[in-house]
């Protein structure tokens, strides 16, 4: 059974009410100074399906950065770049209780490639002759999968936490002390950091998603942009620890692959339906969006997007 289009947007109207009871909870991340400086009530949510449709709701041209969302594009990078041996002898697979920026889940590597020292690690496996290069790729990559020329680099974003990194720098010098890359850790870190400061908007970030759902093709041609067993790779990593430690807890009431980052954006993604980006700035201890996450859960239910059901 088909729904109408109008019969989607009300359904997915009454979603978003139920999630307006969680405005006002959680607090902005300010250890980074810049993401302070944003409406702390702003609001998008923004559905794009397999099939090209779009569902738009709230503050869809509001610009945030991908924070932590840009550690799937270093992911789909690094193993565009290197063979997937290559990229897991550096980064495990494996979710951690402990936070995004621990060093403790590094031990003789990185746990994962969605927590911090794991998405500086493939950031060190991109490709290119200069840190400019490398970024270049990743924005262009970036560009491909939204479908959008508009995404930029939020340069204000970038310095406010270059100013502000001393854990993510402490990273990348025991990263590399480790030996896990021999590059300059300055650099590894600048492009970690750049990658963070992507600009983009929620309608942008849940076209990006579908096309991941879509098994990493073109909405429209078909076209392969990512390959078939990158997408496997990635949304298994998203889905056990894009969450970081609730990773558990929001798979099993969720039941999507999601991301979260810390300006405020979720993505998550429905393989062979849509891509969703919700976008709420106030966070809980974990660093995920609050309403947010809720909003993904009711979502979840009312549209049946669970994978496991
Ligand atoms: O490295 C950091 O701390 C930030 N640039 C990204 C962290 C983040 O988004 C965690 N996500 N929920």
């Amino acid at each position: 059974m088909f729904l109408k289009r109008e019969e989607i947007v009300k359904k997915i109207e009454k979603s978003i009410k139920k999630s307006e009871r969680f405005i006002g909870e959680g607090e902005l991340a300010t250890y980074i100074p810049e993401l302070a400086n944003v409406d702390p009530d702003g609001f998008a949510l923004s559905i794009v399906t397999t099939t090209g449709d779009v569902y738009n709701f709230g503050d869809i041209d509001t610009v945030f950065s991908m924070q932590s969302i840009s550690k799937v594009i270093s992911l789909i990078m690094a193993l565009n770049d290197n063979t997937i041996q290559d990229v897991f002898e550096k980064v495990g697979t494996e979710p951690t209780k402990y936070k995004f920026n621990s060093l403790i889940p590094i031990d003789d590597k990185p746990s994962n490639p969605l927590i911090n020292a794991g998405a500086i690690t493939t950031a060190s496996l991109i490709v290119g002759k200069d840190v400019d290069e490398k970024f270049q790729r990743v924005l262009n990559l970036v560009k491909k999968l939204s479908d959008s020329e508009k995404i930029s680099f939020l340069k204000e974003v970038y310095t406010s936490e270059m100013e502000t990194t001393d854990v993510n720098k402490s990273i990348a010098y025991y990263l590399r002390s480790k030996k896990i890359f021999s590059l300059n850790a300055d650099e590894v870190l600048d492009l970690y950091i750049r990658n963070c400061s992507i600009g983009i908007n929620a309608s942008e970030l849940a076209h990006l998603g579908a096309v991941l759902a879509n098994g990493g093709s073109d909405l429209v041609t078909g076209d392969e942009m990512v390959s078939k067993e990158t997408v496997k790779i990635v949304l298994a990593q998203m889905a056990s620890c894009g969450m970081y430690e609730e990773s558990g807890e929001f798979l099993l009431n969720v039941g999507i692959p999601s991301k979260s980052g810390v300006s405020g954006a979720i993505l998550g993604i429905v393989p062979g339906k849509c891509g969703i980006c919700t976008y709420s700035p106030r966070l809980d201890a974990s660093g995920n969006s609050i309403r947010g996450k809720n909003l993904l859960k009711i979502l979840s239910n009312d549209l049946n997007l669970n994978i496991f059901l």
